[in-house]
């Protein structure tokens, strides 16, 4: 019996040393997409930093501020150099902000964004905007917390074409971050934990709440104009003339998928809005595999919309306008039209007058406080 345990005993201790010298094998480069690696070269030291007092719009609910990053003032500035960097990328070229500009709501103003050695990537970049409220990120939704999501592109070979341990190596070398990672982390160890979780603190600080729409609806501000108003009630209002269609309020529908409550303008989940009938970007059936999910992509947030041109996943549309006339078209029919997408090939029948009240809606949504804001641009 008893020779039996220490048997067991020793040839357990090769597994053990075997997985340890696993467990420390320095960071290990990932696919595009993939998450970041787990951190095991620093250690969590709790209590470093200086605490982030999050400020919550009052009509906003709580965000979901992960407990495993908690925000710090030292965490946030150290997230921002790292965002504006352009040792991120391979050629240093490109940081995060190139494709991200404040000017443009953190998106940027061309369809396909042009990555490092001058490619364009397959998407429209997105604006970033009130990610604190987001649990699924990219146009299909294939991450899903804003730590993991750096890792996409960085790795990304159009976007900043760089493998982590690149990455660290960059960052340990420069002057200033051993400093800044020590003032965040509690010591000045780097590894691409570290520089996810700084990054996606300060991404979770741009908040934006403060557009004409919000002062005149949640502050008592200036009221909108009668064109803006209109706007908003057509945004508000069901799709259809009643005459022919019960419950129609030859309104635009538009409150079904990006929020009626006037809060996010996004419900956060995956739609078809009728852009094609035939894809060429699966969309969310990459993700899940799913054929009922051909062809469908987040809602994007209509915060800050006037400034993010072109417009959609693979920005076709130009204008606000031309968004507007697709809806009112009808959009394109296939199988997995979103039913909330009622009158396919038939159209919402607006008006001349109704499409242009809805776009000044539209462009009572720009927060120029957001995008002003002196926090945000390059340190
Ligand atoms: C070459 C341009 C480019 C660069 C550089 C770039 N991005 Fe992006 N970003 C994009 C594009 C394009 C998308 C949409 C990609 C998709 O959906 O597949 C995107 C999407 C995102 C999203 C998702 C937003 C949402 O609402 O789902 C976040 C967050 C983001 N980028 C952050 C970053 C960070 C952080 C960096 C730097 C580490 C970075 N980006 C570098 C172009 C870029
Ligand atoms: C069935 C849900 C649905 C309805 C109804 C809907 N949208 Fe959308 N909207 C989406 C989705 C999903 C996208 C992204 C689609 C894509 O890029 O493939 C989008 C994209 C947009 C965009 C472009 C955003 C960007 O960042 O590129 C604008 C602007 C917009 N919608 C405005 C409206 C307006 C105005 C209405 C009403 C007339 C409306 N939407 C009705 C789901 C919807």
């Amino acid at each position: 019996m008893e020779i039996s345990i220490r048997n067991s005993v020793l040839l357990i201790w090769p597994l053990v040393l075997l997985g340890l010298l696993f467990s420390c094998k320095p960071d290990d480069d990932g696919e595009p997409g993939e998450p970041a690696p787990k951190s095991i070269l620093c250690e969590v030291i709790p209590g470093s930093g200086t605490p982030h007092e999050f400020q919550k719009p009052y009509f906003f609910p709580e965000p979901s501020l992960p407990a495993y990053n908690p925000m710090t003032e030292e965490g946030i500035a150290l997230g921002r150099k790292l965002f504006w960097d352009e040792q991120l990328s391979r050629n240093n070229a490109l940081s995060c902000g190139s494709c991200h500009a404040p000017e443009h709501a953190f998106a940027d103003n061309v369809a396909g964004s042009v990555g490092l050695y001058g490619d364009f990537t397959p998407r429209n970049s997105m604006a970033l905007i009130n990610l604190a409220w987001n649990n699924n990120f990219f146009w299909d939704g294939r991450v899903n917390t804003l730590e993991e999501q750096i890792a996409s592109p960085i790795h990304d070979p159009i976007e900043m074409d760089m493998d982590w341990p690149t990455t660290v190596s960059r960052v340990k070398q420069d002057a200033e971050y051993p400093t800044m990672f020590a003032a965040a982390f509690g010591n000045d160890c780097v590894d691409t934990l570290r520089i996810s979780y700084a990054i996606a603190q300060f991404m979770r600080t741009m908040v934006s709440a403060n557009s004409q729409f919000d002062k005149a609806y949640y502050y008592g501000g200036l009221p909108l104009s009668p064109s803006e108003i209109r706007g908003q009630e057509l945004f508000l209002a069901e799709g259809g003339d009643p005459n022919i269609y019960i419950g129609g309020q030859n309104g635009g529908d538009c409150f079904h998928c990006h929020g009626g409550a006037f809060v996010q303008f996004t419900d956060h989940q995956f739609h078809n809005n009728g852009l094609d009938s035939v894809f060429t970007d699966l969309g969310r059936e990459g993700v899940t595999g799913i054929a009922y999910d051909r062809g469908l992509f987040k809602t994007p947030t209509l915060r800050n919309i006037a400034l993010t041109a072109p417009y959609m996943h693979d920005g076709r549309f130009g204008t606000l306008h031309e968004v507007v006339e697709h809806y009112n078209s009808g959009g394109h029919l296939s199988q997995t039209l979103d039913p909330l997408m009622k009158f396919p090939n038939v159209g919402l029948g607006l008006s001349e007058q109704d499409v242009d009240d809805l776009v000044s809606f539209l462009e009572t949504l720009t927060d120029t406080s957001f995008v002003n804001n002196t926090n945000f641009g390059k340190p």
